[in-house]
């Protein structure tokens, strides 16, 4: 079978090219971010955003060119802000960037967001997604402004867990991508930009780059707090947003069984080297609740979470049973919070948002929001 390789990819995008500029796409430089990995491949095009829809057709025809090659088995091409050069000092930084506010003349990242709560956990699995969005909607059930940023770029949940379909449009004026809707949320996922199916193989800068891009170039509006919906465990990426965005807190969710082995700790221990605060752990799926007749069976030695919060010395916030009732209405796009608000779960969530709310309160009125600490991380 054929492999494909950097030089290939660049020969068939070289037949691409830019109506407007006359050249192709690989001449007027506009190529990054080029990930192959066992067929599947991915890049970026750089342009201008205002000329995002013009571009759309370029994107697709650089698509249908790669796929074209032999022992391509997937391609996904993404339009970014092309990276400014010169005058205006900087521009986007993609992997090894300053931290927010740091000299080089960068928009700030959020500017208009009062608060932001990282969601992450040691493992995966445990139950981020749910609870962020489940928290949130309880955040809004307070009166709240509240955006939702889904940072997992390699397997986005918002649009499936909001109900959010379609995607986000730019701006009048072409500067900036709007944020979807529902329930009373302002969000923003990968998976508006690329279909929930499709395999995103992005190299870590790229990762990046997406990433300060949806914060950045998205137009969040004003908004009380946002919930950072972190990936999977404690690596590069995780470290990274615990960098450069300006976190109040964050919140750890746990299940008793990572609680058993540690593996919560790694989360807490992850942000305490950034020195972000740590507002406190969730014990998520801490016991099953018989739907038929309410017995709680405390399958993996519930209740952990509060003596290892009290251990590791963060606060415990709550615990959430695990429940079908959780399961099918998070991922039918219609979270308990809102779907059975009178349910004992939606009033745990909300129990434990007006937690964080009050601890957020309590951080700010000592500091005000907090600017990313500027540490490097050998
Ligand atoms: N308390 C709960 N009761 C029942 N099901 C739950 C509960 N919490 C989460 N789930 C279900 O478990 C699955 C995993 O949850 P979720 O996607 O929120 O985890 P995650 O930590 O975000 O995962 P990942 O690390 O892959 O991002 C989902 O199908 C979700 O509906
Ligand atoms: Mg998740």
């Amino acid at each position: 079978m054929s492999i494909v390789t950097q030089e290939t990819l660049l020969a068939a995008l070289k037949n691409v090219k830019d109506p407007e500029k006359g050249s192709d796409l690989v001449s007027l430089g506009m190529i990054s971010g080029i990930s192959i990995k066992d067929g599947h491949v991915a890049f970026a095009i750089e342009i201008d955003p205002a000329r995002a829809k013009t571009l759309e057709p370029v994107r697709i025809e650089a698509e249908k060119a790669v796929h074209a090659l032999p022992g391509v088995l997937t391609v996904q091409a993404v339009l970014t802000a092309e990276r400014k050069k010169g005058k205006d000092g900087g521009g986007h930084d993609h992997g090894h960037g300053h931290a927010h506010g740091a000299p080089g003349g960068e928009k700030p990242l959020i500017p208009h967001v009062k608060a932001v709560i990282a969601v992450a956990s040691g493992k995966g699995g445990v139950g981020k997604s749910t609870t962020t969005v489940n928290l949130a909607l309880a955040l809004v059930g307070m009166g709240l402004k509240v955006g939702v940023f889904d940072a997992d770029i390699y397997g986005p949940s918002m649009p499936r867990m909001l109900g959010i379909e379609g995607q986000p449009e730019m701006s009048p004026d072409g500067q900036s991508i709007l944020p979807l809707h529902n329930h009373g949320l302002t969000a923003m996922s990968m998976g508006f930009l690329v279909p929930e199916d499709a395999p995103v193989i992005w190299r870590g800068p790229m990762v990046m780059g997406a990433l300060e891009q949806m914060l950045r170039d998205v137009d969040w509006g004003e908004l009380d707090v946002m919930l950072i919906d972190m990936p999977p465990g404690t690596g590069d990426t995780q470290l990274t947003i615990s960098q450069k965005v300006p976190l109040t807190g964050a919140v750890i969710v746990s299940t008793p069984q990572d609680i058993a082995l540690l593996d919560a700790r790694r989360g807490l221990n992850m942000f305490r080297k950034v020195e972000v605060p740590v507002l406190g752990l969730i014990e998520n799926m801490s016991y099953y609740m018989c739907p038929s007749c309410g017995h709680e069976a405390h399958i993996f030695g519930h209740g952990g979470a509060k003596s290892e919060a009290a251990r590791l010395g963060c606060d415990f916030l709550g615990e959430v049973p695990l429940d079908i009732e959780i399961r099918e209405t998070s991922d039918g796009g219609q979270p308990i919070v809102v779907s059975k608000p009178e349910s004992p779960h939606a009033e745990a969530y909300r129990a434990i948002a007006k937690r964080i709310w009050d601890k957020v309160g309590l951080i700010q009125s000592g500091k005000g929001q907090r600017t990313a600490p500027k540490i490097t991380v050998s």
